[in-house]
């Protein structure tokens, strides 16, 4: 180990509460993050796994307003979601927690106090959105307008979902609130900012200059965030669903969700620890790793150690071996539109396979770059990895163990120039694990580790004992010990990565779980030792596991472009007033309709101006029956050039909404009005 240091404290991101978990969070953050700490536990290594929900921010309250619940309601039916699926897939947190608990406000607030006592922060005052109906201010995603970009409705006031551009709620054309519908005004508002500037000097010293050995990806990215300058930072928001801003005259306030959630972490440890926790967060001699996702990282880099730094007394973290993202089949995961593969229902779909996704996950994890996960893949790797060569591998040496040995592990005779190159290689694997799980390299680790059932497998293949058992029975007793000896180093070695088949092995093997000082050693199991009954390691996926996955998938595309708003046509050319008043557009009542023979669309009508009777062709007869027609009242372009339709002269144009999918609908006026009224 690179450290010397007494004890470890291991966090992971505290995923939002507003959705369950999927593959993405869990191939990013918690599969490396477990894989780490249960190695940790192994060496024997004094270690805490915190973790827990993140339970405020804005878009759980959207969610919330959306489903008509309280956003209490939101994060208590995630919060259960999450915390069940994480503990069946075995991501072994000494303590899974929440933000919404008392503990944690009472310590972001304490927290937040001391900063504010100590004048850390700057008092700002700006101007807002504010919703006058609603009385409240109003967060960038509660404002909804025309985007400035591409002219879709029902932009976002912080993003436009239709052309991806980046906006600020000022840039909105026609900007409503998304709570009431109103224009919203502008009013002042006072916030608390941590002023990151004042900071950047020592931040830029203490990750660019001490921390030169973290990954390239986080290096890089804290390095552009600090080339770029450092602006104050709101940590405070308008909203009624948070951590209440502890200081008078702040009614109406709460602390930002990135303020309160990597507090989330000390809370969480006084929660576990009450009488200890500081040990863990003040002591120079515990090293703290964080483990989040690629968007996380300018908060755990850059401004949750300004904020430690700035409360003093705190340590700061040693690593932050963030990752880069997983996709699905080839698109980015999306919570939203349901793009994901969910851990519970992968729970329920693949009962005793938990180890198959820990494998992949791993295995895939986009540790440099992002990263695809495909069912096919997932596939493959179960059947060509975990089931033909350790699951084979396993098998193989223990049913022969039973077939020549009555299930007692035989003595190892005089062993020759193979065998002793495949003892030697054991200590050396291990080797290669350590270095690469010491720096965060878990997909190099597994790989080594798989390595490991390689070399027996292919050791037994090699060797062939059952074609030996007539000739030299103490030759097979050699070969079986050795691969015993494997099986029993493998126990150890994959418990991190795939602990549920670990237990399993043991089990096989009759033996207690064993720590990582054991690994290495060639004399694990004793001679007359009788081993489990053997078990299956692993089962084949078969294809139509396969499709039923992939076919839900297209499933979900389908009813996303199902739900899809049509596209909205750009703004036309600027016409004057005097050009619009060139159009003579009344209110008119339909008389009588008829459909123009052979064709599907027309319908023929006679309408009342007010100035005359008179016969207009319309295409509306997709939507309308002609019995429908007769008596409403619609608006009409009474003045546009009479055109011959199907041989009939039209005089004039009923006015429809349509839409890019074709859809139509006749515009009316909200009140029946004097027929030739002038519309203007
Ligand atoms: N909830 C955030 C996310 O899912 C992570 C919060 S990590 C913490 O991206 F530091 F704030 F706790
Ligand atoms: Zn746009």
């Amino acid at each position: 180990m690179s450290t010397s240091k007494k004890r470890h404290l291991i966090t992971s991101a505290l995923p939002y509460a507003n959705g369950p978990v999927h593959i993405g969070h869990l191939a990013g953050v918690y599969v490396p993050a477990d894989i780490y700490v249960r190695y940790l536990r192994s060496k024997g290594e004094d270690v805490k796994f915190i973790c827990g929900s993140d339970e405020h921010g804005v878009p759980i309250t959207i969610k919330a307003r959306q489903l008509g619940v309280s956003p209490q309601d939101v994060v208590d039916k995630y919060h259960a979601i999450i915390k069940d699926a994480f503990a069946r897939f075995g991501i072994s947190f000494d303590i899974y927690s929440r933000t919404s608990s008392k503990i944690h406000h009472k310590t972001a607030a304490d927290f937040f106090r001391k900063l504010y006592d100590d004048g850390k922060f700057i008092e700002k005052e700006t101007e807002q959105y504010y919703d006058e109906e609603a009385k409240q201010f109003l967060a960038d995603r509660y404002i909804v307008g025309t985007c400035p970009k591409c002219g879709a409705e029902n932009a976002y006031g912080d993003q436009c979902e239709k052309c991806g551009s980046t906006l600020s709620p000022t840039e909105l054309i026609n900007p409503r609130s998304a709570i009431s519908g109103s224009k919203p005004v502008m009013k002042a508002t006072k916030h608390w900012y941590l002023p990151l500037d004042q900071y950047e000097g020592w931040l830029r010293k203490w990750i660019l200059e001490e921390h030169t050995e973290w990954k390239v990806n986080v290096y890089g990215q804290c390095k552009s965030w600090l080339d770029g300058g450092l602006l104050p930072r709101a940590v405070s928001r308008d909203l009624d669903w948070g951590v209440p801003v502890p200081v008078e005259g702040a009614e109406g306030k709460v602390l930002y969700v990135w303020f309160d959630a990597p507090i989330g972490y000390i809370s969480n440890t006084i929660e576990l620890l009450p009488n200890e926790w500081e040990t863990w967060w003040k002591d120079e001699n515990t090293r703290m790793i964080h483990f989040i996702g690629k968007d996380n990282i300018v908060f755990h880099c850059i401004v949750f150690p300004a904020m430690l730094k700035a409360h003093g007394g705190y340590i700061l973290p040693e690593n932050v071996p963030a990752n880069e993202f997983l996709n699905l089949e080839g698109d980015k995961i999306s919570t939203s539109r349901n793009w994901a593969v969910w851990l519970h229902e992968y729970l329920d779909e693949f009962p005793g396979q938990e180890d198959v996704l820990r494998y992949v996950l791993c295995a895939n994890a986009p540790e440099t770059k992002d990263n695809d996960f495909t069912w096919k893949d997932f596939q493959t790797r179960n059947n060509s990895e975990l089931v033909a060569v350790f699951g084979n591998f396993v098998n193989r040496a223990v049913v022969l163990t039973q077939k020549y040995f009555e299930g007692k592990v035989p003595p190892r005779g005089t062993t020759d120039g193979y065998d002793n190159s495949v003892l030697a290689e054991i200590p050396l694997i291990k080797q290669r694990i350590e270095e690469n799980l010491d720096t965060f390299h878990f997909r190099e680790a597994l790989k080594e580790a798989m390595n490991l059932a390689r070399l027996g497998n292919k050791y037994l293949a090699d060797t062939e004992p059952w074609k030996l058992a007539k000739i030299d029975m103490n030759k097979v007793a050699t070969i079986l010990n050795i691969s015993l000896q494997i099986c029993a180093n493998l126990g150890i070695a994959l418990e991190p990565f795939l602990p549920f088949s670990a237990a399993k092995l043991n089990r096989m093997l009759n033996v207690e779980a064993r720590l990582w000082a054991d690994f290495g050693r060639t004399d694990l199991l004793t001679n007359n030792y009788l081993l489990g009954e053997p078990e299956l390691l692993f089962a084949k996926v078969e294809d139509a596991a396969i499709e039923s996955q992939l076919k839900k998938l297209r499933d979900t595309k389908e009813a996303n472009s199902a739900n899809q708003r049509p596209a909205v046509a750009p703004q036309k050319a600027p016409v004057t007033f005097d050009d619009f008043g060139k159009m003579d557009i009344r209110t008119v009542t339909v008389l009588e309709a008829e459909r123009v023979p052979k064709t599907d669309k027309l319908l023929k009508l006679k309408v009342d101006t007010g100035v005359d009777v008179r016969t207009i062709v319309s295409g509306i007869a997709e939507f309308y029956k002609p019995e429908d027609m007769i008596g409403k009242q619609v608006c009409v372009l009474i003045n546009l050039e009479p055109r011959k339709i199907k041989g009939i002269e039209s005089q004039g144009m009923i006015l429809m909404a349509k839409d890019a999918s074709g859809k139509m609908c006749l515009v009316q006026p909200s009140e029946v009005m004097v027929n030739g009224t002038t519309i203007s």
